[in-house]
């Protein structure tokens, strides 16, 4: 298979960069091939709705969401890695979504999906609005869900290194 990473944390050694890291690992021994598009370190123009695109055509920007558009619509999975702010995913990767508007036809094909989120609370109800707009927007694009891990309880960065959530995001990667 071939999988797409999209990670959103501005934090190169942070917990939700380890678990994308592990999951990574996992899914090449499984033998998929893995690209990344670590968002918090390009270059995206958040949409400016003036419509260019149609939904369907050249955005009015040209940056590093070229990356996106060319690898997702025959990606066979797509993994979001964020860490939570204020209880949303990060706008570096909402800016990226946001600019699937544009190539809205061509990703409205069946795919894997992988959710990873981390956070510092430890209630389960923190992530409870990401995943909420996770699933509505895998209904919307006829992915199926492959997997989710909301890792809690981890604030400084590494700290999710001594939890077990790295092993679990190695599995979900070898076993998507
Ligand atoms: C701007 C900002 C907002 C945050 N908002 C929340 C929050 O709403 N709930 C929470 O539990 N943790 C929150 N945190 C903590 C991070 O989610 C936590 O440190 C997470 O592990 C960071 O992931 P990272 O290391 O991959 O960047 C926030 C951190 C920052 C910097």
């Amino acid at each position: 298979m071939k999988i797409l990473v999209i990670t959103g944390s501005p934090r190169k050694n942070g917990n939700s960069n380890i678990l994308a890291d592990n999951f990574v690992k996992g899914a090449q021994d499984a033998g998929h091939t893995v690209l990344r598009f670590d968002s918090a370190f390009k270059n995206v123009h958040p949409c400016i709705a003036c419509n260019k695109c149609g939904m369907n055509g050249e955005c009015a920007f040209k940056d590093d969401f070229e990356f996106v558009k060319e690898n997702i619509a025959d990606a066979d999975a797509v993994v979001f890695a964020s860490p939570v702010y204020y209880f949303g995913i990060s706008a570096q990767l909402k800016t990226v979504i946001d600019r699937f508007y544009a190539i809205n036809e061509q990703i409205h094909v069946h795919k894997k999906a992988a959710l990873i989120l981390t956070y510092a609370d430890s209630a389960q109800k923190t992530a409870q609005p990401i995943i909420s707009h996770y699933e509505t927007m895998l209904g919307y694009l006829g992915w199926e869900d492959a997997g989710q891990i909301a890792a809690s309880g981890v604030w400084a960065a590494g700290s999710v290194n001594n939890t077990n959530y790295p092993k679990m995001a190695y599995e979900l990667g070898k076993n998507i």
